[in-house]
């Protein structure tokens, strides 16, 4: 998988991407992002934009806000760039005032075998958190299968079945829990806390979601709903800085509490000297904690290349395009990037 800096030359990275993110997800951002790196002239517009900005998931987004047709792109191929060389203005404006910022619960499903094995309560503390919506692994309902489609396990949340229900094929011996943890304290950290209350909020990260995944759409307007009447604090701040205020505020509230620090998607959002930062930073806020006599520890999600160190450690193989699943800093297992799939080391 590639990073953000390789967005230097948006052409290589948008065959790349058709080929190894949008083949077999998206049929549509696999044509689109095939065709817009074969047009000069739509290629030449995105490069206008600063590099982090050109990623195909912002200004697919972007260009589907602005009206561009999904999910019959395949069909029409000129959908895409009707709306980038006839509203770029537009567009670009949209590109520059939003991110991807894409909130996708399913990935509670990944983490739970993770987040159940350690010893309770928790305190959860997500950083770029979006919406908080990863922040309710205890709210949501399971469905573990192998790869014939058998059931494996089926967790509920202790009040009963969710309305959102996370299905996640399992390889490997995860070690599936009977329940869900228990979970004291939950808050999230995020540059730009996204308030789901606000209409056009929910409408941005549903417009997040790749056109063909209907279940995907579906599953977020449900969890939306469900978290409206459990509002989770997300607070305004940067993983690099904010972090100890954040710890300090849960050990306050929920002393007897292990502290989790987790993260889905979200380190690839900085560059390596930053990259390097967070991983100096978790690390002295979890010795901190433990010296204080606490319990914490760190689970991170991310994409093979942006935790090379963690990547280093794994035991087994992933998809090429699987995030790599970390506890305390050694990998346990690879994760498909919306939650689909856990292959566990
Ligand atoms: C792709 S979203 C992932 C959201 C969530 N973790 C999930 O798995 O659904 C990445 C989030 O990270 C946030 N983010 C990026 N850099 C950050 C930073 N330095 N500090 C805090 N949040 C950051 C973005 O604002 C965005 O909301």
């Amino acid at each position: 998988m590639r990073t953000m800096d390789d967005l230097g030359d948006p052409a290589d990275f948008y065959r790349h991407f058709a080929e190894r993110e949008a083949k077999g997800e998206s049929r549509t951002f696999e044509e689109w992002a095939r065709g817009l790196a074969a047009d000069p002239e739509a290629l030449a517009l995105v490069a206008t934009l600063p590099v982090r900005k050109r990623q195909p998931n912002l200004v697919f987004a972007a260009a589907r806000w602005h009206g561009a047709r999904t999910p019959s792109g395949y069909d029409d191929p000129g959908a895409l760039r009707e709306v980038l060389l006839g509203q770029w203005p537009q567009v670009r404006e949209t590109v520059l005032a939003r991110s991807t910022q894409t909130n996708e619960v399913g990935r509670c499903a990944t983490l739970l075998p993770v987040l159940a094995g350690l010893e309770g309560p928790l305190a959860l503390i997500e950083v770029g958190a979006s919406a908080g919506l990863c922040l309710h692994p205890d709210l949501w309902s399971y469905r573990y299968v192998d790869d014939t489609g058998a059931q494996v396990a089926r967790i509920d949340p202790a009040t009963g079945p969710s309305g959102v229900v996370l299905d996640c094929i399992v390889r490997g011996e995860a070690p599936i829990p009977p329940s869900a943890p228990q979970v004291v304290w939950r808050g999230g950290l995020d540059l730009n806390p996204l308030d789901l209350t606000q209409p056009d909020t929910a409408r941005w990260l549903e417009t997040l979601v790749w056109p063909e995944h209907e279940d995907r759409r579906a599953r977020l307007a449900a969890a939306c709903r469900e978290v409206a009447d459990v509002p989770v604090d997300v607070v305004r701040g940067d993983l690099l800085t904010d972090l100890d205020a954040l710890v300090d505020r849960a050990r306050a509230q929920a002393p007897d509490a292990t502290v989790v620090i987790f993260h889905s998607a979200v380190i690839a959002y900085l560059d390596d000297a930053g990259r390097r930062a967070w991983q100096d930073q978790v690390t002295a806020t979890l010795e901190r904690v433990r010296a204080a006599g606490g319990r914490a520890h760190w689970v991170s999600n991310e994409g093979a290349r942006v935790l090379p160190d963690v990547t280093a450690t794994a035991r087994c193989e992933g998809v090429e395009s699987d995030f790599c699943l970390g506890l305390d800093a050694s990998a346990v297992g690879w994760t498909h990037g919306h939650g689909r799939r856990l292959t566990w080391c």
